[in-house]
């Protein structure tokens, strides 16, 4: 039998020798900021497909790790639905296109992987005469098994916007005996009869925000195929859950739970959700994602807490994740080294957060389950906003969690309640941060109507720069002119001025002219990177266009660098002290101190916090010299810049 790795790895070489360059999976995390995480083998090239940067080479193959949440409540109730999962690629980048793809992926199948020919069916785009004619000259598979189909199914996008194009599908009859048996059951039926094993994407166009497409520069190949589904057609079993990438941490937790698996479904669907999440898990926070409540961070908790409820069900008293991840790594280790070496962080970081959530799951289950009670006695099916949110604020359930639970026992959660309830914690907390004031304020509105320019900063080099005055703001109004006693706002068309920004309070300074005296008490950034600068006029008048010498307050910029450079001692320290994972979350840099926010996940030692401070001191004392330097980014990583 065939094994996962070994699937995987004929894949990558049959590619290979078709001219393709293996890369390792790209991160779960992209650097493109229109997704969450990384969920299609496509997400690490859209760059290069939309053409805005070069092609570093013009083919390339991958298997890449992927996390997809949106169908999360179906997971572990059937086959094929998971949240984490290896997706298969061949891209090319401007380079083959159809008449390559097409025939490659029916010789991997069918010579490859032995696939009987008959039991392979194919879907194309309606209009993709191209598609048909290679596949039915090319390849020949006769008429009948090329169906034509719409956009939904056979056009592919990665999001709203982005690169896009249609697509033709490869279906696996699984035969008629996985089928619903009725009359007119096909490709593209619900039943689980034929399985969508491979998707070509011919992707040849750009969505953009209107939803209009454009072509993009070149034709390009994305295929993704899910090795998990394709390994359960070749080890011939019927779930995906069933092939040996999965299967030994189902038999792992039904032993911790001394359950077993296959013989009521409550408990094989526990046993699955663990064992898929417990993958989702392990991958996630190998690439650097904790628990936390917001974006990712939150993804990863409703995965973690979901599975860790789903022990509680199976019996489970003591923490046990953890092992269960333990064994991801034993299976995955080889394909994915970064386990091994992050084994020790992972473990403990599923482990705290199982020991924070098991304190009170027991509670939060207990105060739900009395609700439910109530609620249905008084034969009303909704839990109010209010009790999900007390058990999402006060016991750590995800708001999802609750609503599967409620839903087990046929009760729906009020989500506008839950929603007004979340407003009203995150005005409080928004009041209790009134540093933000500006952004609310008329300011922007004005910015535009004036029509100004991004302001040229040139700070970096100079503390004093003759400028032209672009605007004046007083209040709520632009004006003219200012003179001795305003308090005003100045907009000059360059300044040397640093605007608040990542957490660095703006410069002070003055503003000189022939009569003209005023001091800058603070600078801040706007949209379109105008610069504005908080003026008081102490002697004189200043009017638009006039020409002036702006100049930095060198020893009140001098201390705020210092601190600045604080920041980065201290999180080099950090790391050292703690380990690669810490990242900057926020900070805050003023003449006289400094606050540094940032993410790990327990709270430090007296001797952690001891030698963090060693270290910080034992860099101030060395004196070093600090230089700025301009270069690439490639370079700067090259000279071991961290990019934060
Ligand atoms: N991007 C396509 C998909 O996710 C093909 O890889 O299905």
């Amino acid at each position: 039998m065939l094994t996962g790795s070994e699937l995987r790895r004929k894949f990558l070489k049959f590619f290979e020798s078709k001219q393709h360059k293996i890369l390792p999976s790209a991160s779960l995390v992209p650097e493109d900021p229109t997704v969450l995480l990384t969920i299609a083998g496509m997400v690490p090239f859209k760059k290069i497909f939309l053409g805005t940067v070069p092609r570093p080479f013009p083919r390339a193959t991958t298997s890449q790790k992927c996390v997809r949440t949106n169908d999360i409540e179906n997971v572990g109730k059937t086959a094929r639905h998971h949240t984490f999962f290896e997706m298969l690629g061949n891209f090319s980048f401007g380079d083959y296109f159809k008449a390559e793809a097409i025939p490659w992926a029916w010789e991997f199948l069918t010579e490859v992987l032995e696939l009987p020919k008959e039991k392979l069916w194919i879907t194309i785009y309606n209009d993709d005469d191209e598609a048909y004619q290679i596949w039915h000259e090319k390849v020949g598979i006769p008429e009948e098994r090329i169906i034509r189909m719409g956009e939904e199914t056979n056009f592919w996008a990665m999001g709203p916007t982005g690169p896009c194009g249609p697509c033709s599908e490869i279906y696996y009859d699984l035969g008629p005996e996985a089928g619903c048996g009725q009359p007119g059951c096909g490709v593209g039926c619900d039943c689980d009869r034929y399985l969508e094993i491979w998707n070509l994407v011919f992707m040849q166009f750009n969505r953009d925000e209107n939803g209009n497409l454009t072509p993009l520069p070149k034709q390009n190949i994305d295929t993704g195929m899910g090795l998990e589904r394709i390994c359960s057609v070749v080890q011939g079993v019927r779930s995906n859950f069933d092939t040996d990438l999965i299967k030994p941490l189902i038999v792992y937790t039904a032993e911790l739970a001394n359950a077993e698996y296959g013989k009521d479904e409550k408990t094989s669907t526990s046993l699955r959700v663990i064992a898929d999440h417990a993958r989702a898990t392990t991958f996630m926070i190998a690439d650097g994602i904790l628990p936390t409540n917001e974006g990712r961070g939150y993804v990863l908790r409703r995965i973690l807490r979901r599975a860790i409820r789903h022990g509680k069900l199976l019996g489970i008293q003591e923490i046990f994740f953890y092992k269960v991840a333990n064994k991801v790594i034993e299976i995955m280790g080889d394909a994915y080294p970064e386990l091994v070496e992050k084994k020790e962080y992972i473990l403990r970081v599923i482990k705290i957060e199982e020991e924070r959530f098991q304190e009170t799951l027991d509670q939060g289950l207990q105060l739900l389950n009395d609700i439910i009670l109530k609620q249905k006695e008084g034969n009303k099916l909704v839990l109010s906003g209010e009790d999900a949110f007390r058990l999402y604020d006060t016991y750590g359930f995800p708001l999802e969690l609750t609503q599967e639970i409620a839903e087990e026992s046929g009760l729906s959660v009020d989500l506008e309640g839950f929603e007004a309830e979340m407003k009203i914690q995150r005005e409080r907390a928004r009041a209790a941060h009134k540093e933000a004031d500006h952004v609310a304020s008329g300011l922007g509105e004005l910015l535009n109507k004036a029509n100004l320019e991004k302001t040229d900063f040139c700070g970096y080099d100079r503390l004093e720069v003759e400028a032209k005055v672009m605007a004046i703001i007083e209040g709520d109004r632009l004006i003219e002119s200012a003179s001795k006693g305003q308090e005003v706002k100045l907009i000059f068309n360059s300044t040397p001025f640093y605007a608040e920004g990542g957490g660095q309070v703006g410069d002070r300074g003055f503003v000189l002219g022939e009569e003209l005296e005023a001091v800058i008490e603070d600078t801040q950034r706007f949209v379109n990177g105008i610069i504005v600068h908080q003026a008081k006029i102490k002697n004189g008048k200043v009017n638009v266009g006039d020409n002036v010498k702006v100049r930095v307050d060198s020893g009140y910029r001098r201390k705020v660098a210092a601190n600045h450079s604080a920041t980065h001692l201290l999180h080099k320290a950090l790391r050292n002290v703690l380990g690669e994972h810490v990242q900057q979350a926020g900070s805050l840099v003023s003449p006289d101190r400094l606050r540094f926010d940032f993410t790990h996940f327990q709270p430090l030692t007296s001797e952690e916090i001891r030698e963090i401070e060693n270290q910080v001191n034992k860099a101030v004392r060395a004196n070093y010299v600090v230089e700025t330097i301009t270069t690439s980014l490639t370079e700067a990583k090259q000279l071991g810049a961290i990019a934060l």
